[in-house]
């Protein structure tokens, strides 16, 4: 069952009555499954959306719902926390234990599960990040390379087996090669069936992963669509200050100059297709 806002606004404390709250009336849903990137200026509002997902921060006005429980509710809201896992941004700040194993084993502890059963969603879950239990699990989380601490950070929020992963920057301060590892970590877990919500200012990254992607502007829904969709119309979100994927802006440029791809292209790869079906096709009609 869907994630749902239903006209959600919300101000911080420090700044209710003052100035412009940040979360104007945002409706939006998100269903299971799927691959949403949400995309905007700094201080649009995108962190603050996602910790609505959780009850972190509840609306000032409206509505959150996770499949069907309102967020609103103190009790509900402990079950909603086991089925969305978020991970804040630079996540291995957070890490704290003596050990990865330890680490890992904190959320599946707090939800008073059973010795046995914790060690078997510890393996399980570092094993998904591609990390092995023998191998790190007794290690100081510390003692790991930037990109491995992150992983740990994100085994801990799996370790309790949510069906969506709520992630702010997960490739934030990543080199290539880790941007890339954690590119694919996402894919897969999408693939193995987990709703991701992806908090970016990636738009490569966006273009790669998402299905859908919502683009906030000063705390309201300035656009929401498809991922092709939204990144075809270049010229609003250069407007707000934001860019197209590379592949999507050399597609425009082409069709500027009367070559019309018959594909919308949004990664490099799509891109060098829809040039070669162009040419293939020319090369017919010629
Ligand atoms: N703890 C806070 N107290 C008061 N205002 C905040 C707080 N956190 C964020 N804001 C303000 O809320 C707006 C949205 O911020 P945020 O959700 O962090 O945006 P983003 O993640 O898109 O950069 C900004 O104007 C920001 O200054
Ligand atoms: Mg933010």
């Amino acid at each position: 069952m869907p994630i749902r806002f239903d006209h959600v606004t919300y101000a911080y404390p420090a700044t209710r009555g003052g100035a412009q709250p940040a979360l104007v009336d945002v409706d939006l849903t998100v269903a299971d499954g799927e691959f949403l990137g949400v995309i905007g200026h700094t201080g649009s509002g995108k962190s603050t959306l996602i910790q609505h997902i959780n009850g972190l921060l509840l609306p000032t006005t409206g509505r959150v719902t996770v499949d069907g429980i309102d967020l609103a509710d103190r009790t509900a809201r402990r079950e909603v926390r086991r089925r969305v896992g978020l991970v804040f941004q630079y996540p291995e700040h957070q890490l704290f234990a003596d050990t990865v194993a330890e680490d890992v084993a904190f959320g599946p502890r707090a939800l008073g599960l059973p010795a046995g059963e914790i060690e078997q969603l510890v393996i399980t879950a570092l094993e998904r990040v591609g990390l092995d239990f023998c191998e790190v699990g007794h290690r100081s989380p510390f003692e790991l390379s930037g990109g491995q601490m992150r992983r740990v950070a994100i085994a801990g929020v799996l370790a309790t087996r949510p069906g969506t992963l709520v992630l702010d920057e997960p490739m934030a301060g990543l080199d290539p090669v880790g941007r890339g590892a954690m590119r694919e970590l996402l894919r897969t877990l999408h693939h193995q069936g987990l709703t991701v919500i992806m908090v970016s200012h990636d738009m490569e990254d966006v273009a790669a992963l998402a299905d859908r992607v919502l683009v906030l502007r000063n705390g309201a829904v300035f656009a929401c669509g498809t991922t092709s969709d939204v990144f075809s119309h270049h010229a609003e979100l250069r407007e707000i200050g934001l860019g197209v994927p590379r592949a999507a802006l050399f597609a425009a440029r082409l069709a500027a100059r009367g070559v019309v791809l018959h594909a919308h292209p949004l990664t490099v790869e799509a891109l060098a297709d829809a040039i070669a079906s162009a040419c293939t096709s020319h090369r017919e009609v010629g």
